[in-house]
Order: structure tokens, then C-alpha cells, then sequence
């Protein structure tokens, strides 16, 4: 019997002991499987973190004009609704400041870089040490010459000038012209001169325009304008029939030179940017237009291409622009004219400026 008892014990403690070790074989084996799937997790969330940290640089030529502050501002909005951050620097109109800030920038490690260049050509060197580091460039509203850059977003820019062109001629078909161009080294002051000049050729050519002065303004500054529009009047004895300004601030300058001779408001004169100031001159009726440019949409899908590039993922051109080195893939926006007439419905309307903003003086 006892014996009995003892096989029967023994037969037992074989039976609970394979039942532990199946039990610690099926535990072992579901920690096997979760060892995968814990590392893929771990994995997921690394992924999750280091996308929520995409970095972009954004390079900025100046912030002097109204508008720069706008794409500053719009823009960092966009990108941090995108779940990115961004560096934002800004370079005085400087060449070699803005270089060096971009470098700082690709130090710092940013996945990308958008650059507003000062100068078209000299900024060919950011784009080449940023893709030395592996890090793609954008190049926001103004193009870079001569360089491989990824992608280019803006209006169409010579869309702008022709937009200018087509308004002052319908006011003043025929007479005297100054053309006040931007700064030579940006590229799209050589787009809304082409634009300009697609419109007003053939009515120079039938002998019913003359241009009667031409020039650059140094930086797009509005005392330059204001010296050379200062010159065009003297030179031509103050008969001068319309002013087409590359924007509004060198429009600003125009303006004021025309002040001093007791002309304003009598000689049309364009603009484009679509800045307060100018439109509070065109209700006041000292500025004729100006070309409204709808910065939120400049900046937002400035954003996303951004984001989309530096994650590597593919992004859509709507057309190649070539930029003297290489066929760059773009996007360009639409701009639209604004005068008296329409300045309600366009600008005020989109909350660019307010209507109280805009009709301030008007009245007083
Ligand atoms: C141009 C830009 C204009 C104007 C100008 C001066 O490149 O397209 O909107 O702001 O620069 O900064």
C-alpha cells in the first residue's frame, strides 16, 4: 500500500512538473512574441517622437517691408500646425549674414531649409553646403539662381507686372512713362519688369509710350525710390504722365517725390503687396493699384511642402521654372490687382487689412 502511495505520488509530482514547465514554456514563448512586437512599439513611438521634431530653418532676407513680417509670422503658424518647429532667421539684407545664418541653421541640425535670398546668385553657396549635410532647400518667394535647389514656391511674378502694366495703360494709353524697378539682385524685380515690359512693348513700339526713365532701386529701399523718381522728375521738368513702381515701398518713395512737386494724386502710379499703407493711398487716391498677393496661402503650402520634403516624402509640382542651372520644380501662386473699386471684395474681404485700417484717413 504504501508503496502504491509512493508510485502514485511520484507519478504526480512528474505530472505538476510538467505542467510548470509548460506552463513557463507558454509564458516564455508569449514574452517571445511580445519581444517583437515590444520593440516594433518602441520603434513606433521613436518614429512618432522624432517626426513631431522635424526642424525647419527658415532664412529670411529682411523683415523690413510689411509683407516679411506677415511670411514670418504665417509661416510659423503653418509649420507648428504641422506638429514641426522652426528657426527663423533674418539677415539685414546682408549676403555674407545670411550665409552665415544659414550655416547656423544646418548646424543647429535642421531637417530643412527655406530661404528667402537677398541676393539670387550668392545664395547658390547655402543651397551647396546644406546638401553637402544632406538637408534639401526650399526657396520661398524669390528664386536662387544657379544652384540645385528642391523646390521653389511664389506668385507669378510676372504676372504682377503685367498686371500693373495692363491697369496704367487703360488709365493713360498713351504718354510719358517712368518705370521704378526693384533691386537688381533679386530675381523677381527682373520678373515684374518683364511682365511690365510684355504690356507696354508694342505701345512703345507704335510710338504711343515712351519710357522716359528706368532704374533699379538699391535694396528695394523707398529713399532710393524717392532720389531716382526725385531725378526722373527734373529731368524730364516735371512732365510725366504714369509711374509704374516694383512695389508698393519704392511706390511709397514715388509718392513722396511727387508730394514735393505738388503732383501727387494727379500722375497714376502703381504699386504691388497690397501693404496698408498703400492701400490707405489708393482709398485716399494718392496711389492708382496695387497687386494683392495672398500671403497666408504662400505660407501655408510653404509649410507643407516643407514638412512633406524634409520626411522625404514625394511633393507635386505644378511647373518647372529654370533657374539658369536646372529645371526647378515649382508651385505659383495667382496674384490678383486691387484698386479703389475693388479693394472692398479682395484684400479687406480676405482680412488682409481691416476696412477700418484701410479707410482710417479717409474723410478726415
Ligand atoms: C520681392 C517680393 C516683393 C517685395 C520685395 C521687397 O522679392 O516679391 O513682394 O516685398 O521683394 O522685399
Amino acid at each position: 500500500m504504501r508503496k502504491w502511495l509512493s508510485k502514485a505520488m511520484f507519478v504526480m509530482s512528474v505530472i505538476a512538473l510538467f505542467f510548470v514547465v509548460s506552463a513557463c514554456e507558454e509564458a516564455k514563448e508569449t514574452l517571445d512574441h511580445n519581444i517583437p512586437s515590444q520593440l516594433m512599439e518602441k520603434e513606433k513611438n521613436k518614429e512618432a517622437a522624432s517626426e513631431e521634431k522635424i526642424k525647419i530653418g527658415f532664412s529670411m532676407d529682411t523683415l523690413e517691408e510689411e509683407r516679411w513680417l506677415k511670411d514670418r509670422d504665417l509661416f510659423k503658424e503653418a509649420v507648428e500646425a504641422l506638429g514641426a518647429t522652426v528657426e527663423i532667421m533674418a539677415a539685414n539684407g546682408d549676403d555674407a549674414v545670411q550665409i552665415l545664418q544659414a550655416e547656423t541653421l544646418i548646424s543647429q541640425g535642421v531637417d530643412l531649409l527655406v530661404v528667402v535670398p537677398h541676393n539670387a546668385e550668392a545664395t547658390a553657396a547655402i543651397v551647396n553646403k546644406a546638401h553637402l549635410m544632406g538637408i534639401k532647400v526650399l526657396s520661398y518667394d524669390r528664386l536662387i539662381k544657379n544652384a540645385d535647389i528642391d523646390f521653389y514656391i511664389s506668385f507669378d511674378n510676372e504676372r504682377v507686372g503685367e498686371l500693373q502694366a495692363e491697369a496704367i495703360t487703360k488709365l493713360v494709353p498713351k504718354g510719358r512713362y517712368v518705370y521704378i524697378g526693384g533691386a537688381v539682385t533679386d530675381n523677381n524685380a527682373h520678373l515684374f519688369k518683364k511682365g511690365v515690359f510684355n504690356v507696354l512693348q508694342p505701345l512703345i513700339d507704335n510710338g504711343d509710350i515712351t519710357i522716359v526713365f528706368d532704374q533699379w532701386t538699391k535694396d528695394w529701399n523707398p529713399a532710393n525710390a524717392y532720389t531716382n523718381m526725385e531725378a526722373a522728375l527734373k529731368a524730364n521738368h516735371n512732365q510725366i504722365d504714369a509711374v509704374i513702381a516694383a512695389n508698393d515701398a519704392t511706390a511709397g518713395g514715388v509718392i513722396e517725390a511727387l508730394a514735393a512737386q505738388g503732383l501727387a494724386g494727379k500722375i497714376p502710379v502703381a504699386g504691388q503687396d497690397a501693404e496698408l499703407a498703400a492701400a490707405q493711398r489708393i482709398v485716399e487716391g494718392s496711389q492708382t493699384m496695387t497687386v494683392y498677393k495672398p500671403i497666408r496661402t504662400l505660407a501655408e503650402e510653404a509649410a507643407e511642402l516643407a514638412v512633406k520634403l524634409a520626411k522625404g516624402e514625394e511633393v507635386a509640382a505644378e511647373r518647372l521654372v529654370n533657374n539658369g542651372k536646372i529645371e526647378v520644380s515649382s508651385i505659383l501662386l495667382s496674384p490678383i490687382a486691387v484698386d479703389k473699386f475693388n479693394i472692398d471684395r479682395t484684400i479687406i474681404t480676405d482680412g488682409f487689412h481691416s476696412w477700418q485700417e484701410v479707410y482710417r484717413n479717409v474723410g478726415k
